[in-house]
């Protein structure tokens, strides 16, 4: 019997997206020998570019090592290109006829791609929809974020998406959904006996989800101040976290049996105030190194006087019977002192404490990124004479613990679930929407100028004020 044929398009193949993640993505799952037997990848994009201009512009992001030389040829030779517009249906004829040569006959399954600015959006799906569609095998259209700026863009995102595509059809990337680490969340949370029984409102005190970067927006401001830090990781990225923190266990571990736990806790959430946000805006450090002596409004492509936050903590609180009275803290902020992407789970004070005071906060944190880890704070008697409780770990490192096994990238392991088929790391319509509707008035009122950031240094963790709001949530900080 003939193979099948794979074809991943590649749209916007000349654009900065594809040469520093798609096509090193593309390399690294080729390379582990687990694509389908007859894959190809072709790139689709308005430059005139050969084969080998693009292997010339990705293969720095590719970074192949000396002895990969000969598989690296073959990777390559398994592309090919194709130049065409954006809004003409006659180049997507030409596409679908480039691809149909390729299929030779045989069943053909497509993938595509959309590497693309949200101008030419619209286009591209209908002409794909109308020029471009397998007729003999599966099509699979691949969507990263923006996935509009607020509840009514988004919807009618979703309304143009889901006239041309089923929901089976469409992938939408969050590629925090990738990382081992929230891979991992399930299983610990119920493929554990000792968990499930104290995850809940009697034992947890509150959740702190926090994303911080020690960089600005390294003039990508223009872009950013589009979107500020609530849209561009917290309303996505951080409330993932969240969901997957949250949720009820699953009927099964079918993707829709998780996706729809995941729904009914963002439903459970209402839409936030003002006053369950404390905003920050980087400023420069006059002190500092390079990009940290520039503020973020020393960024030329930022509008001048713009109020656009770099920095967020949100209170969210689910109304369920789990959850209610337990704040999950999300935090995100660009500039600050370190890299970091933990889920902390603070359990209460131990009742009937017979230790003075001394015995601290039970806590399981989750480390996303970086150096994967999970650890629990755990109290235990001070080595040696003394009696004093001492706060320890528990440590789970996985490079010490697991040493030799490869992490993928969130990217890598996100295409090959598109290849077989998994939605289960994939947001759905629904969930989509449901995060727009907890987030937009406030951002609406945060667009009306109804809130200034407060200014933070490059550097450093953030504004007080912030930390200082996160304690009378109740977190109490150790040390
Ligand atoms: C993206 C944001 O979604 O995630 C970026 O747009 C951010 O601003 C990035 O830097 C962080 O991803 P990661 O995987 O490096 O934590």
């Amino acid at each position: 019997m003939e193979e099948n044929s794979t074809n991943f398009i590649v749209m916007g193949a000349s654009g900065d997206l594809a040469k520093k993640k798609i096509y090193p993505t593309l390399w690294n799952i080729y390379k582990s020998g687990v694509l389908p037997p007859d894959t190809r990848f072709i790139g689709y994009a308005r430059s005139a570019l050969t084969v080998p201009q693009l292997r010339e512009k990705s293969e720095p992001y590719i970074k192949a090592k000396d002895d990969e030389k000969a598989k690296l040829d073959s990777f390559f030779a398994a592309n090919d290109y194709v130049k065409g517009s954006y809004t003409e249906a006659e180049a997507f004829t030409a596409l679908n006829d480039a691809l149909l040569k390729i299929e030779k006959g045989r069943k053909g399954n497509r993938l595509f791609y959309l590497a693309l600015p949200p101008s030419v959006f619209d286009s591209v799906t209908k002409l794909i929809k109308t020029q471009c569609m397998s007729k003999t095998g599966w099509n699979r259209i691949i969507v990263e974020k923006p996935f509009g700026k607020d509840s009514e863009s988004s919807a009618k995102l979703s309304k143009h998406l889901s006239s041309l595509f089923t929901e089976e059809e469409i992938y939408r990337i969050d590629h925090y959904l990738g990382k081992e680490m929230v891979q991992n969340l399930l299983v610990l949370r119920f493929a554990n006996a000792i968990f499930q029984p104290i995850w809940n409102r009697d034992n947890i005190a509150n959740v702190v989800i926090t994303f911080k970067e020690p960089f600005g927006t390294k003039g990508r401001g223009g872009y950013f101040d589009e979107f500020g830090i609530i849209r561009d990781v917290m309303q996505n990225h951080l409330l993932q976290l969240m969901c997957l923190t949250a949720m009820e266990k699953p009927p099964t571990s079918d993707p829709e049996d998780i996706r729809n736990e995941k729904v009914k806790v963002l439903k459970a959430i209402r839409p936030l105030e003002l006053s369950d946000v404390v905003l920050g805006q980087y400023a420069g450090d006059p002190e500092g190194e390079g990009e940290a002596k520039e503020g973020y409004l020393d960024d030329e492509t930022v509008p001048k006087g713009s109020r656009t936050p770099t920095y967020a903590v949100a209170v969210l609180r689910i109304n369920n019977e789990r959850w209610e009275g337990v704040p999950f803290i999300l935090k995100c902020g660009k500039a600050l002192n370190e890299r970091k992407a933990e889920i902390r789970v603070q359990f209460k004070d131990v009742p009937g404490d017979i230790f003075h005071g001394k015995a601290k906060r039970n806590e399981l944190v989750i480390r996303v990124q970086p150096n994967e880890a999970m650890y629990t704070k755990v109290m235990t008697k001070k080595p040696g004479m003394s009696f004093d409780p001492l706060e320890t770990e528990l440590d789970l490192t996985y490079k010490l613990r697991f040493k030799d096994v490869y992490l993928p990238d969130a990217y890598e392991r996100l295409i090959l679930d598109v290849f077989g088929g998994s939605q289960m790391h994939f947001v759905r319509s629904d969930e989509l929407a449901e995060a727009w509707r907890i987030f937009t008035p406030l951002l609406h009122k945060i667009e009306e100028g109804k809130v200034s950031p407060i200014q933070y240094k490059f550097g450093t963790r953030g504004p007080p004020e912030a930390d200082k709001f996160i304690e009378e949530l109740g977190f109490v900080y150790s040390g």
